[in-house]
Parts: C-alpha cells; structure tokens; sequence
C-alpha cells in the first residue's frame, strides 16, 4: 500500500465533499418529494427534448465552444459572444474562479448563511474561507464584510437572490464591494424568476474584475442536464479558457440550452409556477404563530420556526415521516436553530407539504395542553 498523505496535496482533509446523500435517496424512491435541492418540478419541454435527440444522433462528434448559444446568450445582455463562457451547470463556474484566483492560504470571502459548494470549491484548492454572518434580519452585512478584508482577499462572492435566504443585495451595498477591485462573481442563478429585476451583467463593461454567473438549473428547468455560463470581460474570459477542461458543455446541453432559450413563454410559465408556489407557501406557514418564513425570489422558501420552540430538524423529520417530502433543515444561525428551507415543488406537493408542517404545530400544541 502506498502512503497516499505522503501524495496528496496537503490541504485535501479540510475538504469536506458536497453531500448528495439526499439524491441518492431521492433517485432510489421515486415516489419521495424532492423538495430538498431547489430543483424546478416542471420537467423539459417536447422542443427541448426533441433538441437533445437530434444533438444525440451526432454524439460520435466533439462538440465546438457553442458560438451561435454563446452568441445568443450574449444578445440578451447587448454583449459579444467572446463575453460568454458555457459550462456544465454555474457550478463549474464556482470551481473555476477558485483555481483561477485562489492559492494555498489566500481568502475567500462570502457571506453565511448562502450556497455551500462555494466553501467547498474554495477550500478544494487550500482557500480559507471568511464567512461573514448577515445581519439577524438575514441582510447582507456590507460593513462587516468590507472590514473582513485583508491583503490575502483573493475573491468575493454575492449570490443575488441569495440561497437560501431569498432576497436581493441592495445596489448601493454591492456597489462597496465592486469598487474595492477585487474579484467578485455574482451569482444569479435564480434570477430568470424574477426578470423585472435587471441583471449585473452591465457592470462587466465597467469593471474586468466582475464575473456574472447563470444557470439553467432553476428557473429554466434543466438540472440534470447540466447546463450555465458566466459573463465577463473578454480578457477573463481568455483566462477562462486557459484553465478550461475541453468539451465541458455536451452537444446535447448545448442543443438543449439553445432551444430552452427560444421559448420565452415556457420560461415565463415556469416562473410564474414557481412564484406562485413562494406566495402560497409563505402565506399558509405565516398563520402559525413563531413560524417566520422569509418571501424568496428563489424556488425555495427559508423558514425560521425557533419562536414556536422547535428546531428546524424537528420539522424535517416530521415532514419527511408524515408527508413523504425531502426538506432541509439549517445550521444554527446567530443561535437561533429553528431554520429550515422548501424548495418549491407543484402546487399539489407544496400543499401536502404545508398540511404537514400546519399538523406539526398543532399536535405540539395539543402536546403542550395536555
Ligand atoms: C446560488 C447557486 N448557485 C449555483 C448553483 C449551482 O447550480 P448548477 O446546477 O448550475 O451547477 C446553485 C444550486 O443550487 C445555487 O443555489
């Protein structure tokens, strides 16, 4: 047997690998509901199904960089294609900043709670990670962040809307943190829910250190075929390329991505879907007292429930055991341990789910009376 440690790189046991325990439970029962993951419930459409088939049919052949995809995507932001990178999912956009910017020992800063894989990219590639708390009303903390900056701040990431706490940075927020210079990616993936909220692609005509990051996992619908990009200046773009793994998107995600985005009105459907999922949910669970759900401009909907005097674990596994239905509970935040998350399902999940949650409370009640 080899002495592996003598091998690896040093930093390999702080890596925590991102847990998709959950999926594989998920995939092995199918009558589970997959409320657990900020998947979209709405499957694909016929005309992107039929895209895949076709590219499928040429799958013998490489596939190119997607210039006419990177073109289109381009045009919805008054862009160039060379302003356009496409990658399997805006995940492999995370993974690759922190191996474009960060070295053993250089810091990463974020704020917490949000997205786990951005700590586990980062410390994949020895980072530190300084995780600023938001504000106890679940804001971004810019103050706190612009003073936990030090010499060895290689890289920022605001994700807006925030997962899993739903809502936006203010402009003048993320305005401190752009003109600091360092680089920032700004994570949108749940943006198309809202699209009369303007994106930030602008500022990467303003500024080479900004990087704006897309997915088609959410709002698009398209999570397990694995599709995203990341807007930026050409010249990062360049560096993109440099550090790339050739044919990362698939013909077939490619097809399936040029096609998702020629049927706007399927996408506006999907939002409207989802949108209407948070107004219900946030409204039902907003009658039980000391239950504060938070309103997202996600597909998911964060609750804190300390206030009732249970712990957010308390309310998954009743849910799960009761209703069938995959949801997730949180750490601790600011002591609070009541925090748990619904990733929106269709209308008939998210009421059985919300029914179980509403008897939860109410068998506590009678519990306590008793
Ligand atoms: C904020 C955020 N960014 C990125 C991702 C990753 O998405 P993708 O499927 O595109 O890799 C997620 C997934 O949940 C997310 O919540």
């Amino acid at each position: 047997m080899s002495d592996l440690k003598r091998y690896l790189v040093p930093w390999i046991d702080q890596v925590k690998p991102y847990d998709t325990e959950d999926l594989v439970v998920a995939w092995s029962r199918p009558e589970l509901k997959r409320m657990m993951i900020n998947e979209n419930p709405i499957p694909p459409s016929e005309k992107v199904l039929q895209a895949i088939l076709e590219a499928a049919k040429r799958g013998n052949r490489y596939p190119d960089n997607g210039p006419r995809l990177r073109a289109k995507i381009a045009g919805q932001y008054d862009l160039g294609p060379e302003n356009v990178y496409i990658s399997h999912g805006s995940s492999e956009i995370i993974d690759m900043v922190m191996r474009l910017f960060v070295t053993p020992g250089d810091e990463v800063l974020l704020p917490n709670p949000t997205f786990s894989l951005y700590s586990i990219r980062a410390r994949a590639v020895g980072g530190s990670v300084v995780a600023v708390d938001l504000t106890p009303d679940l804001q971004y903390d810019v103050p706190a962040m612009l003073r936990a900056i030090t010499p060895r701040t290689k890289f920022i990431i605001i994700c807006t809307p925030n997962n899993p706490t739903g809502d936006f940075i203010p402009d003048e927020d993320l305005m401190k943190i752009v003109e600091l210079g360092i680089p920032t990616m700004i994570d949108e993936a749940y943006l198309e829910y809202h699209p009369e909220h303007e994106s930030k692609a602008p500022l990467i005509r303003q500024f080479n250190h900004i990087i704006v990051a897309h997915t088609f996992s959410k709002a698009y619908g398209m999570a397990g075929i694995r599709f995203g990009y990341a807007l930026a200046d050409e010249t990062l773009i360049g560096y993109f390329r440099k550090m790339q793994v050739p044919w990362n998107t698939s013909l077939l995600s490619i097809a399936a991505a040029e096609a998702a985005l020629d049927e706007e009105e399927e996408l506006k459907r999907k939002a409207a879907y989802n949108n209407a999922g948070v107004e219900y949910v946030c409204k039902e669970l907003s009658k039980i007292t000391g239950v504060k759900p938070y309103f997202s401009h996600g597909n998911y909907v964060l609750i804190d429930a300390t206030d009732a005097g249970v712990t957010g674990k308390e309310v998954v596994d009743y849910v799960f055991e009761k209703a069938g239905a995959m949801i997730k509970h949180f750490a601790p935040f600011r002591g609070r341990s009541g925090f748990f998350r619904i990733s929106l399902g269709t209308h008939e999940e998210n009421s059985l789910c919300v029914q179980a949650i509403k008897r939860f409370f109410e068998n506590r009640k009678k519990e306590k009376r008793a």
